[in-house]
């Protein structure tokens, strides 16, 4: 088992520890990016991956320096992306310069959850095989159909493909269970001499980020020659965050959202074993998709808790109102949600069954007022109300 030094132990041994050195680190850089007095428009690009809106408690007169929108529009996509789906998308120039720099120019290229680099490098004719486990890829990419393969699993099972590529791209759900998952697949997918090139998330991006990275380059390192871009990946703002921020208070910030490129040459078989973590999927639980409209909305799976709640109407907010602030899982109420739509809007609900067949209903074309018809004694208009509230429907 690899462990120079035991990073998971320290991890839950320092916590209290860990929280404060991350405090100063935020504190410390924020300090020295608001030194000449304005805050400039890349600060939240610079912060290491801090949430915007968990900026806030540091410097609550951020809020304001935001209050007109600036930046590129938010790109739109059918069906719109997913917090849960782990949905942050690369920009158009990222996209192509991770084609134009990484893609093999006439072997094989794997993408494993890189639909944007795969689209771009089916454009240009190169040999892809994509692994990605969202169908809804297919919708937004239609050119995706052309490349040579595309494999709709678990990215972590894709090592038992029997594949050797020149090269392989990935940008897993940022949480150490997966991209360590991922890391140890792609060894298996590359050959010999081949490239695994894949993204690295900041190391503020929460209080442990900082270990688990040297954790994963430590792997990394097993497999090859390890080099880090900082910063060079740029991400799209999706829709649901962009709801979130306008939730803490912030209007549109722009394409924030960074990541380190960490290129592994010269790979060769990961021969370690690696601590078996659950990934983000497997600590978010399971939940029922459903397409309404270009909205995506999850319904959580029955919870154990659930009898011990208790509620006075069929929809509830989660925090102060539907439109959630955070798209992080660090919130700590996000285990309460059991609705939670591409829009970021998040709901409880007393009544699941309910819920469900109201959904199903409208995720096959009958109107709002037909599916909560058959509901109307124990809804009443509140909860047609509610539910327009959280589909974003005129009154
Ligand atoms: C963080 S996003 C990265 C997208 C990438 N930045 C791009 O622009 O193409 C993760 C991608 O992996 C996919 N994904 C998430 N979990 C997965 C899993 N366990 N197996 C396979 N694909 C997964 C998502 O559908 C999404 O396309």
């Amino acid at each position: 088992m690899l462990m120079t030094r035991n990073y998971l132990d320290e991890m839950l041994l320092q916590a209290d520890i860990i929280d404060a050195q991350y405090r100063k680190a935020v504190e410390q850089l924020l300090a020295a990016n608001m030194a000449d007095s304005e805050p400039r428009s890349s600060l939240f690009s610079i912060m290491k991956g801090v949430f915007p809106g968990d900026l806030l408690q540091y410097k609550p007169e951020l809020k304001g320096a935001w209050a007109t929108p600036q930046g590129p529009s938010i790109p739109t996509y059918y069906p719109e992306l997913h917090a849960l789906n782990y949905e942050w998308y690369f920009t158009t120039q990222t996209a192509e310069n991770l084609v134009q720099e990484f893609v093999s120019p006439h072997g094989l290229t794997v993408c494993l959850g890189t639909p944007t680099v795969a689209s771009a490098a089916v454009r240009k004719d190169k040999n892809i095989i994509l692994v990605d486990q969202n169908p809804a890829i297919l919708a937004r990419f239609p050119g995706l159909s052309w490349s040579s393969e595309l494999h709709l699993m678990n990215a972590a099972d894709a090592g038992r493909l029997s594949l050797k590529a020149d090269a392989l791209i990935f940008d897993s759900p940022w949480y150490l269970g997966d991209i360590l998952a991922w890391l140890a697949a792609s060894s298996c997918l590359v050959r010999p001499g081949g490239t695994i090139v894949f993204a690295l998330y900041p190391s503020l991006i929460r209080p442990t980020a900082q270990l688990e990275r040297d954790f994963v380059l430590e792997v990394a390192s097993a497999i090859g020659d390890v080099k880090i871009m900082e910063d060079s990946l740029a991400y799209e703002t999706p829709l649901f965050e962009a709801e979130a921020l306008k939730a803490c208070g912030f209007s549109f910030v722009g394409e924030w959202r960074r990541g380190d490129t960490v290129v592994i040459q010269d790979t060769r078989p990961l021969k370690l074993s690696l601590p078996n973590l659950p990934s983000r999927s497997e600590v978010d639980g399971q939940w029922e998709s459903f397409l309404i409209g270009s909205q995506v909305l999850k319904l959580r799976a029955k919870t154990q808790q659930e009898s011990t709640r208790h509620f006075q109407s069929f929809l509830e907010p989660v925090g102060e109102s539907f439109a959630f602030a955070s798209v992080s899982v660090r919130h700590d109420r996000r285990n309460e949600a059991d609705l939670w739509t591409s829009r970021n809007r998040v709901a409880k609900t007393r009544d699941r069954n309910t819920l469900r067949s109201i959904l199903r209903q409208l995720q096959a074309g009958v109107t709002l007022h037909d599916a909560l018809a058959p509901h109307a004694n124990t809804l009443g208009l509140a909860g047609e109300d509610q539910m327009r509230a959280i589909l974003l429907l005129e009154n």
